[in-house]
């Protein structure tokens, strides 16, 4: 049987114009920048780092103090027989474990808020990014990439601070806090115990680079498999009507079957690694017995030194054993930090342009304007091809055409959403490139086919465009587009929630709330498009009626299937396959009897 394969093909999807891989990852190795970076994010809590530090200090030598005072024990008091201070000592101990458990308490507080304040910022930083990047960048990159990205990336963090660096910090001053106790006893034991460094060393760095390595692979898979398993349970109507299970079932099984080898072969190095350290661990133990015990029996050191070393030994091969770990997960929170940073790197939008006028009339016009979306240096394939022409403050345009001949990417264009290639788009005689873009599209209000509802009540979906509009103004717009006839009907009314699949509402019903949204805001030109294509014919009546208020104070751009909708638009345009083909009003297309007139013909028929 051949086994999925692991290999993790980079390169394939591109992140605003560069290759997406986390492959570079191990080959580069440790990238003290990516680490800088990462650590300008504690640069607020720096105060707090050193409090941390302080107490790790703090932890590791009381800690490691324990054997040393059994030690005292036995050479001052239990071999010879002295009870005087003895009792006292033993308070000591008793002392000690207290300091150790409020400095280790202490620690884990400040060591996970600093982590839990650091994860905040970074969240903020890439939401407000993620905000502001071009609609390129989302028609690019899958939505569960960017959601795997906002919490296991940002958790990997998260724990790469916790667990990873904070934690090696306090294994290496372990071993050396050991190595200073005992070569404060004996010197000689002192070297004994550092011979087992290289060879745990050794073994360490080995675990850490193969197993990796491998869960590198498994890092990358699970991101796939997130995604198609985000990509199903959001399309799971689909999968479910057209019976699409099976394959989504299958694309389920090879990325989890992808995923399990991966795991398995890290897993392999894992249970190779902790019973040579075992047995390292037991081998030195053997040493020190021998040496330490030669040297009682010799006289050189007293019965209380090799009392502490036997305490110490188990305790040396810990943190060691702990800090490969530990490179796994600061690796791993380096490859996230990567992708973190990727994000946080592409370019936002091109700064936008300044001009906000006081008030918009609404004239829009397309000069030979020549529009791809590709824009990554390939060969461009034209949606747009010359297209040219204005519409007057306060006038209605229509558009019709096939399915893909561009309509809908005019209107992209005239929210500025995507840079074009050729030509200008200009809004009151000004190019909307130094049209102040978050103004532009405040004035532009755009009601598509899909809407949108996000989770809250009824009011907050209507209010979405400008969250100071005032009630009133919801409960008037919801008014005017006839949509308080069902929500006054609703058991909660205004208040009643809708999630943001919007399932509780009928599509129609979520229609008129997007009429209502759009006219809430007040814009100065009103797009459409297809607005009406997907409501049934009552619904579809009583927005006829919205729509022809709505229109008539403000330009208007109509998308529509139904002819009967655009007749007494002011203009209408015929485009197919980029181009306008046809120009005019309803009677002189139908005069020319051309793609128009055939529209209209096979509609007539039906
Ligand atoms: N976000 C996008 N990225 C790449 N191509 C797109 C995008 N949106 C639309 N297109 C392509 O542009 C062409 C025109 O699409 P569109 O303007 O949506 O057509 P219409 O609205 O007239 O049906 C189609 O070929 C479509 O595949
Ligand atoms: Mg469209």
């Amino acid at each position: 049987m051949k086994g999925p394969s692991l290999s993790v093909g980079g390169g394939k999807r591109t992140l605003a114009g560069r290759a997406y891989s986390t492959e570079g990852m191990v080959k580069r190795g440790f990238d003290l920048r990516l680490m800088g970076r990462l650590l300008g994010y504690l640069r607020p809590y720096v105060p707090w780092v050193f409090l941390t530090l302080v107490l790790i200090l703090v932890a590791s030598t009381t800690r490691q103090a324990g054997p040393y005072i059994t030690k005292i024990a036995v050479d001052d008091h239990i071999v010879p027989g002295v009870s005087d201070g003895f009792g006292f000592l033993i308070a000591v101990y008793i002392g000690l474990l207290f300091v150790q458990f409020v400095v280790g308490y202490g620690q884990g507080w400040a060591t996970n808020m600093i982590g839990q304040w650091a994860m905040r910022d970074v969240r903020l930083d890439m939401f407000g990014h993620l905000q502001k990047l071009p609609l390129q960048y989302f028609d690019r990159t899958p939505i569960g990439r960017l959601m795997a990205m906002n919490t296991n990336d940002v958790d990997a963090l998260n724990e790469m601070f916790t667990d990873g660096v904070v934690s090696v910090i306090n294994d290496l001053l372990t071993v050396v806090a050991i190595l200073a106790y005992i070569f404060y006893m004996d010197v000689e034991l002192g070297v004994v115990t550092c011979v087992a460094l290289p060879v745990a060393s050794v073994a360490t760095v080995w675990l850490q680079t193969k197993s990796f390595e491998a869960y590198r692979v498994a890092r990358v898979i699970f991101g796939r498999f997130a995604a198609t398993l985000q990509e199903t349970i959001s399309g799971i109507e689909v999968v479910q009507l057209f019976g699409a299970e099976k394959r989504s079932a299958d694309r389920f099984e090879e990325d989890n079957d992808s995923y399990l080898q991966a795991r398995m072969k890290s897993t392999l190095y894992h249970s190779m690694y902790f019973p040579f350290m075992e047995l390292s661990g037991i081998l030195l133990m053997g040493l020190m017995l021998y040496s330490g015990g030669s040297k009682v029996m010799n006289g050189e050191i007293e019965w209380g030194v090799l009392v502490a070393l036997l305490q110490y030994v188990p305790r040396f091969f810990m943190p060691i054993r702990d800090i490969a770990d530990r490179f796994n997960t600061i690796q791993t929170a380096l490859a996230s930090s990567e992708r973190i940073f990727e994000l946080l790197d592409t370019d936002t939008e091109p700064p936008s342009g300044t001009h906000q006028p006081e008030a918009v009339r609404g004239e829009i016009e397309f000069r030979d304007v020549w529009f791809a979306y590709n824009d990554d240096g390939g060969e461009p394939e034209w949606v747009l091809r010359g297209v040219s022409f204005k519409v007057d403050p306060g006038d209605s345009l229509a558009i019709v055409g096939a399915t893909g001949a561009g309509k809908s990417t005019i209107i992209n264009l005239v929210c500025g959403f995507y840079p074009i290639q050729k030509g200008s788009v200009l809004v009151d005689g000004v190019d909307i490139r130094e049209w102040d873009s978050e103004e532009l599209r405040r004035r532009v209000g755009v009601v598509q086919q899909d809407v949108f509802l996000f989770a809250g009540d009824i009011e907050e979906n209507i209010s979405l465009g400008a969250p100071e509009v005032a009630r009133e103004r919801v409960l008037q717009a919801a008014h005017d587009v006839n949509a308080d006839r069902f929500i006054d009907r609703l058991p909660k009314g205004y208040e009643q929630e809708v999630n943001e699949r919007g399932s509780s509402l009928s599509v129609g019903q979520r229609q008129l709330l997007s009429f209502a949204r759009a006219l809430a805001a007040d814009p100065d030109v009103l797009v459409l498009d297809e607005a009406t294509s997907n409501v049934d014919t009552e619904t579809e009546v009583w927005i006829q009626e919205a729509v022809e208020k709505l229109m008539t104070e403000r330009t208007s751009i109509v998308i529509a299937h139904r002819l009967s909708t655009i007749r007494n638009a002011d203009k209408i345009l015929v485009m197919h396959h980029g181009e306008i083909r046809e120009e005019g009003r309803h009677e002189d297309l139908l005069e020319a009897r051309g793609i128009y007139h055939r529209l209209h013909q096979l509609q007539y028929q039906e």
